[in-house]
């Protein structure tokens, strides 16, 4: 009597670390799921390449800046290097989506949209691109989340939305 119930213990001791072992990884896929195709959270992928010593030359990065594309979609293209972004100011009006087509001059940076789901790096050789949508206007802080050198906590822009 006295063994089954030990044995018994030993069950429901070892069913207490098989549920979880199961249930969280099951919790984690649902959660990648839901955020990526309810939510549309994703990792930005890579959009090309270009020589980061030829910026300067390569459309889009020789003229950065907003370009409309058509009413109501916008392009800005942007470079970041120590320890700015190029523009550091723009502006679109309210409603447009806009895709960021970025790169670095220089070392890693980091792109972050504060309030949108706008988040990824700016890699030398590598052009990273992710579009938002603004419904309402005003101003959203861009930053450097990627730490970049000394003046890494001054690096940052705005998006005015008017
Ligand atoms: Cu650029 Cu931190």
């Amino acid at each position: 009597m006295m063994k089954n119930s030990s044995k018994l213990v030993g069950y429901i001791f070892e069913f207490a670390w098989i549920l979880p072992s199961v249930a969280i990884p099951v919790a984690v896929i649902t959660a990648v799921i839901i955020t990526a195709f309810a939510v549309g959270i994703r990792v930005p992928d890579i959009a090309g390449r270009i020589d980061p010593v030829a910026i300067n030359n390569v459309a889009p990065f020789n003229e950065p800046g907003v370009r409309e594309l058509a009413p109501g979609r916008y392009e800005a293209t942007l470079i970041a290097q120590t320890f700015l972004f190029t523009p550091n100011e723009i502006e679109i009006p309210a409603g447009s989506d806009v895709t960021f087509v970025l790169t670095s001059r220089d070392v890693i940076h980091g792109f972050k949209i504060v309030g949108t789901s706008v988040n990824m790096m700016a890699v030398p050789g590598q052009i990273s691109k992710m579009t938002a949508h603004f419904p309402e206007p005003g101003e959203y802080l861009i930053l450097c989340h990627e730490y970049c050198g000394s003046g890494h906590h001054v690096m940052y822009g705005k998006i005015i939305v008017k």
